[in-house]
């Protein structure tokens, strides 16, 4: 009898609990539903807002790089190879065998963490490509910072001269908007997209977001195979804007003694080739060879306005300014007020730099700043530079991360979520003002010291297609509308 009663008791009780879970939770989620609506439909109007001038295309000239990317399920494509966790996750700069994947796979898995290696060993990438190309479900796109940015400018309405070694058919597949500078390959470099969603399981770990781990075995890539001839038909393209990006391909590939100092020796002098009304943006990615950082911050980082990266990236830099050191992995959800102070700490560190080097002809003082995360987009913008619309180009960039990772042009609500808090404060500084974020305003800006900083929440993807390539196409979109 106890029992009995104890489990009817219980199934009542359960009952009620659903019913109440029913009562409460539709109408919060119909209002979370049309708060994502608005926000949505807001974005789309502060994008719309800096139309592009349609009488001329902006002419915009992208280096460096190209390859196809193999794209697949990483857990699926690590079982098939029999690769599980085995010893403790560790962080390696470059891979040598399976062991070493195994372990740095594991390092950045769990957070979600995206991450680039250069593998040095030919028969083990060989296998992971070969493994690939079996693999169910694996697709082939055309890859590599350059090309995607290139093609998202082209897309979005730019003229487009990109500088890459692509083989014939790649070239084809390529928009017309876009002339290839460089010479043509046989076989182009192949990049190994191991893709992740949130919580997918490897072995005993599970992954915090969605996002990729990267292995490639380039061979022309590193050398910026493609910068003479881009420079030489980059004097008569007459660019409104240089994109240079593409060089974590340098990190830790094995170049000689002073080879890879010489390369951006040479890119240097490409760069402070166009006129100083042209812009010049850099693109940072997931370097951990400090040797080579330490190059980009001396050579190539004091030629270029406009720096574009992620969260990851961000302290990365920002660390080797400070310290001399990097920072391999940062938290990969990041608080706007964390990354809104380090966004001021670089804008800060970069301008002294520039100021106390005596502004050397050519260096530029750095007047943008994007910061691509999850959760949200952050610009800051110097007052009275060249740079417009800072805030549709926000808005722009924040929608690019949606479409991009769903894998269409068309923003569906359902599989979309807001993560950023109801409001957020501007910095870590006690007393710092909170902004709160209204859905039918979503991108907020305002003004300090001598810059804007506009920020716009991301309606993030919840059926990921594809993250490769994001920071890429959601740089690019933000750029085009600044030109
Ligand atoms: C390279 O990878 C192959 C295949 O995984 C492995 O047998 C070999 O030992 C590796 N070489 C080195 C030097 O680690
Ligand atoms: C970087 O240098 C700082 C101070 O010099 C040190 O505290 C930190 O542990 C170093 N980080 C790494 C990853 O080596
Ligand atoms: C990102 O760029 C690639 C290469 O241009 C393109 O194929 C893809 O469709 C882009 N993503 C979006 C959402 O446009």
């Amino acid at each position: 009898m106890e029992l009995g009663s104890g489990v009817k008791y219980g199934t009542v009780l359960s009952f009620l609990i659903v019913i109440l879970a029913y009562w409460y939770r539709s109408p919060v989620e119909d209002a979370l539903d049309s708060r994502l609506d608005t926000v949505l439909s807001s974005l789309l109007r502060a994008e719309r807002k800096a139309g592009m001038n349609n009488f001329e295309r902006p002419r915009v000239a992208v280096g460096f790089g190209g390859c196809v990317d193999i794209i697949v399920d990483g857990v699926a494509l690590l079982n098939n190879m029999g690769l599980q966790p085995s010893s403790p996750p560790l962080h390696h700069d470059y891979i040598q065998n399976a062991e070493q994947l195994v372990e740095s796979f594991s390092y950045f898995f769990p957070p979600g963490a995206a991450s680039e290696r250069f593998v040095m060993n030919d028969t083990l990438f060989s296998q992971l490509v070969e493994a690939s190309r079996e693999l169910p479900g694996n697709r082939w796109s055309v890859g590599g910072n350059a090309p995607v940015m290139a093609s998202r400018m082209a897309m979005e309405g730019c003229d487009v001269l990109l500088g890459g070694s692509f083989s014939s058919d790649l070239t084809e597949v390529l928009s017309q908007h876009i002339t290839v500078a460089g010479n043509t390959v046989e076989e182009p470099d192949i990049h190994l997209i191991m893709e992740y969603p949130a919580g997918a399981t490897w072995g005993q770990y599970t992954s915090r977001r969605a996002n990729r781990y990267i292995v490639h075995s380039d061979d022309h890539n590193p050398y910026l195979a493609s910068m003479e001839d881009f420079a030489q038909k980059l004097q008569n393209f007459h660019p409104d804007l240089l994109v240079v990006g593409g060089l974590q391909m340098m990190d830790n590939f094995p170049f000689k003694e002073g080879e890879r100092e010489a390369l951006l020796g040479r890119l240097a002098r490409v760069m402070s080739s166009v006129p100083q009304e042209t812009g010049v943006h850099f693109e940072m990615a997931s370097f951990v060879d400090e040797g080579l950082m330490g190059d980009l911050l001396s050579l190539v980082v004091p030629l270029a306005d406009s720096l574009g990266m992620n969260e990851q990236e961000l302290p990365n830099l920002l660390s080797l300014i400070k310290r001399g050191n990097i920072t391999v992995l940062s938290d990969p959800n990041p608080r706007v007020a964390t990354v809104l102070d380090q966004m001021r700490e670089l804008y800060r560190l970069v301008n002294e730099r520039h100021r106390e080097s005596g502004s050397p002809q050519n260096g530029r003082p750095l007047t943008r700043l994007h910061v691509h995360t999850l959760a949200f987009q952050a610009i800051i913008v110097t007052r009275g530079s060249q740079w417009k619309n800072t805030m549709s180009a926000t808005a722009k960039a924040s929608l690019t991360a949606n479409r991009h990772v769903c894998g269409s042009p068309d923003i569906n609500p359902s599989k979309a979520k807001l993560i950023l808090d109801e409001s957020f404060s501007v910095s870590r500084r006690e007393g710092s003002q909170r902004i709160p974020l209204q859905e039918d305003r979503p991108v907020s800006c305002w003004d300090e010291d001598d810059y804007q900083i506009c920020v716009a929440p991301v309606l993030v993807c919840t059926e990921v297609f594809q993250t490769a390539g994001g920071g890429d196409n959601i740089s690019a979109a933000g750029l085009v509308l600044q030109i």
